[in-house]
Formats: structure tokens, sequence, C-alpha cells
């Protein structure tokens, strides 16, 4: 299982002036979180508004946590009104404790990475600025790691820097972002890079997969490699949501994979009505009232790659971001005489879930059921549209999510 995502924003040229850092007495007394729950409502808004999930013939894929860093970064540069609706957006308090909590994470990533050799998780954020930019000195010192300047009146040379950082975050699994067109006017690019490879605690044996079919509907299906094994997960039904839901955990027990899987009693609805009423309470609640049990799991070994333009901004807009989109953005914090607004944006997804690695041969096919028939409590089958996130456990937080609708998407 591999994934790997960036977002970017592109910054054009706009209006306004002024100064202080992130306040006038930034209280470092608090104490940081490594909780992340509270964002989970952003991401699962997010995902409604970047895909049409009523869609039969369409699969999803990205990052969450990758889009929350890149505008989390616009955040601690901005001011005014600008500041207040990411603040609500992006369901954070106040600068000084969200840096806080950033740092806390890197450490504890960090710390993880060294832990365990079997399992990776990168995560890299940085603002690229025009070396004509002139930042308040204070955020160049407060976000070092993260700024760094450009020349983007060469955007051949720019462009492959960015795309260079990209590639080293995600091991070559986006290895091109932009164009040099993408950055020819930029004065500041958002970038957040994030790459994941676990591998499962239990594996599926190669020798288990086989060709079966896949409901997209009732009508449309197609055969695909399903993987199968029995073991000990937790497993639950969660009613409010109407879905089983499954654990697929990764070795090192920090992230597991969380399928969400529907009833198919009327083809499609049961998927859109789950992912409607899905919020981050419910997700929670969910994911905390599983229990053990032996059980017979079956999932397509898949691949899907994303890539998600200016619909982002589109989407962001819709929940409640504005300002930072416009004439009217206020970055004051990160440069006060420069007039910086975010006008494009780039996400790239992609993901791998196997056995791991191998290729299966195919095998033989059956048709398994054509008519609506309650999941049996044995057998976790996903031969039908399903959700899945991979989560970590311990800040509780939504590192991607994806739906996988339609085998021939
Ligand atoms: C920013 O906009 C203001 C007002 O439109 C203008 O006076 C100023 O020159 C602009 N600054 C830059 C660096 O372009
Ligand atoms: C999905 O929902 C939209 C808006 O409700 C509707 O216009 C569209 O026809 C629906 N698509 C499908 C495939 O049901
Ligand atoms: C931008 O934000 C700063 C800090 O919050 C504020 O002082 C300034 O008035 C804002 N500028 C505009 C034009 O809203
Ligand atoms: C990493 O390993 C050290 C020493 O074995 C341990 O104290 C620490 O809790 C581990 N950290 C994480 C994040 O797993
Ligand atoms: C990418 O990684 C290489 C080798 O580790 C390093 O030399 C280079 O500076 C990195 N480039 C960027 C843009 O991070
Ligand atoms: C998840 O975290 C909780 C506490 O935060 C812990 O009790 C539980 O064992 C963890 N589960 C896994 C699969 O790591
Ligand atoms: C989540 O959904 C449940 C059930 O529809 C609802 O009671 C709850 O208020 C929702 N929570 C939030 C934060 O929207």
């Amino acid at each position: 299982m591999r994934s790997a995502v960036v977002m970017v924003a592109l910054v054009a040229l706009v209006a306004h002036v002024r100064c202080q850092c992130f306040s006038e007495n930034d209280n470092l007394d608090i104490p940081a979180s490594s909780d992340l729950s509270p964002i989970t409502d952003f991401g699962l808004e997010l995902f409604k508004e970047l895909f049409p999930y009523n869609s039969t013939s369409s699969n999803f894929f990205f990052s969450p946590y990758s889009v929350w860093n890149a505008l989390t970064l616009a955040y601690f540069g901005s001011g005014g009104n600008t500041e207040a609706e990411l603040e609500s957006v992006l369901r954070v308090t106040d600068k000084v404790s969200t840096l806080k909590n950033w740092r806390t994470l890197e450490f504890l990533y960090d710390m993880r990475q060294r832990n365990k050799s079997d399992y990776t998780f990168n995560l890299a954020n940085r603002a690229y600025f025009d070396k004509s930019v002139a930042l308040r000195p204070c955020v160049e010192e407060i976000l070092q790691n993260e700024l760094a300047l450009l020349d983007f009146s060469n955007p051949i040379e720019a462009a492959e820097e960015i795309n260079q950082f990209v590639w080293n975050t995600t091991k070559g699994r986006i290895p091109r972002l932009l164009n040099p067109a993408d950055v020819s006017d930029a004065r500041m690019v958002l970038t957040n890079a994030a790459f994941f490879k676990g591998t499962w605690l239990y594996q599926f044996k190669t020798s288990q997969t086989q060709k079966h079919l896949f409901y997209a509907t009732p009508e449309d299906y197609h055969f695909v490699d399903m993987m199968s094994q029995k073991g000990n997960f937790r497993h639950g039904v969660s009613e409010e949501l109407g879905a089983h839901i499954l654990e697929l955990p990764y070795t090192g027990e920090a992230v597991s994979m969380y399928i969400m899987l529907p009833p198919f009693i009327s083809g499609e609805n049961g998927f859109n009505a789950m992912v409607e009423r899905l919020n981050g309470t419910l997700m929670h609640e969910a994911f905390d009232n599983m229990w053990r049990t032996q059980i017979e799991v079956v999932i397509p070994k898949f691949k899907l790659e994303q890539m998600v333009e200016n619909e982002l901004i589109d989407a962001l807009s819709r929940m409640g971001i504005n300002d930072l989109f416009s004439q009217q953005a206020n970055l004051t914090t990160f440069a006060p005489f420069e007039n910086l607004s975010v006008g494009k944006s780039i996400h790239k997804a992609f993901v791998e879930v196997s056995e791991e690695g191998t290729e299966a041969a195919a095998a033989t096919a059956f048709i398994s059921w054509r008519i609506a028939k309650p999941l049996s409590p044995e057998k976790f089958e996903c031969n039908h549209p399903f959700l899945f996130v991979i989560y970590d456990n311990l800040t509780k937080n939504v590192l991607f999510m994806g739906a996988y609708k339609n085998p021939k998407a």
C-alpha cells in the first residue's frame, strides 16, 4: 500500500500592508496537542465538495491532511478577515497553538520514522517566495524550515526546484507537479507533499487473489483481482452511517486502513446515503465501537491516481474560504508591503493497494449474488462501492481518503 499526495497553491499579485508577528504576545506556554480529531470535519466536508460521490463511473483519492497543511501555511501568513475565514474552516483557534501542534506532530512523525524501518510517512511543507518579496524577518525566523526563496522570473528553474522537492518527499511517486507555465508570474507557491508506504500487519497471500466480480451498479460489473484472507480483524457496524466497517492495520500499529462498506440494498443509494451522513463525530464513534472477530476479508487490488486543480479552490470557497483567493486576501503577516493572494491550486494523489507488491495470477470467477442481501457477519466482501481512509490512530487523523466505485473508471 503506497500513497502520495501533493498540494500546491500558486499566488499572484494583489493588495495590502501592515506588521506584527503572530500576536503582540505570542504565548508559548500553551501545551501542545497531537490530537487532530477536530480537523476531521474539514477533510470530510472537502471530500463531499470535491467528489461527485453519486457518480457511478468514477473513483476518487486525495489527502485532506495535505490540503490542510498547505492552507495552514497560508493561515500563518494571514491577517484580518482572511485569517478569520481560514481559522473557521481549518478548525484551528490561534496561530501560536497551531504552530506548536505542528512542531509536535513533526517531531512525532520523525520519531516514528526512525523507529519503524518497514513503515514510511513523509510530510513536508514549503512556502516558496519570489526573491523580490520583502518577508517579515520574524516570520522568516519562525518558519525557517518552511520558507524558501526562488527566482520566479526564471520559471523553468523555479518549477524544477519545486518538482524536485516534491519528488524527494514522495520518493518519486509524484514525479512532476508543476509546469514552468504554472509558476511564470508567481510570487508565492505553497507546497505540501505527503508520502505513505505501509505493509499490512496481516498480509494477503498472492495465491489467494482471484478474479471476482465487482458491482459498480447491479447492471455494471467487471472482473477484478480480489485479494482475500481469513483473520481476526476489528470489525463494526454503524447504523447511523449505514455501513459495515473493517480495520486493516499496517505494521507499526499506528496507522490503519478503515473500510466503510454500505450494504448494496438499493444499488448506489447505500453509498450516497452513507457519504451524506458521514461526519467526524460519527466516524470516530464508529471507529471506537469495533470488536475483534474472525472474518473473511475480500477486497480489490487497486491503484488510483488523482489530479485536482482549481476545483479545489471552488470547493474551498463553498466551504467559506473566499478572501484568500481574491483581491481581498490579507497575507500581511508574511509580507506587509506585498499584494499576495492565492490564484491557483494543484493537488495530485496516488494510491496502490496490493497484497504486498507482487502481481497475482488470475484464476476462477464466480458470480456470488445479484440481489439485495445483508452482509453476512462472517464475510467482509468489498465487491461494490466503498469508502476507505488511511487513518493515524495516535493523532486521530485522516491522512488519505478515497472512494472505490468502479474498476473501469
Ligand atoms: C499593492 O497594492 C497597492 C494598492 O493597490 C499599491 O499601492 C501598491 O503599490 C501595491 N504593492 C505592490 C508591492 O505591488
Ligand atoms: C448526482 O447529483 C446531482 C445533483 O443532485 C444530479 O444533478 C446528478 O444527476 C446526479 N448524478 C447521478 C449519476 O445520479
Ligand atoms: C490585514 O490584517 C492585519 C492583521 O490582522 C490588520 O491589521 C489589517 O488591517 C488587515 N488589512 C486589511 C486591509 O484588512
Ligand atoms: C521510539 O522508540 C523509543 C525508544 O525505543 C520509544 O521510547 C518511543 O516511544 C518511540 N516513539 C514512537 C513515536 O514510536
Ligand atoms: C532532494 O534530495 C537530494 C538528495 O537527498 C538533495 O541533494 C536535494 O537538495 C533535495 N532537493 C530538494 C529540492 O529538496
Ligand atoms: C489506537 O489508539 C488507542 C489510544 O489512543 C489505543 O488504545 C489502541 O490500542 C490503538 N489501536 C491500534 C490499532 O493501534
Ligand atoms: C454528525 O451527525 C450526527 C447524526 O446525523 C449529528 O447528530 C451530529 O450533530 C453531527 N455532528 C456534527 C459535528 O455535525
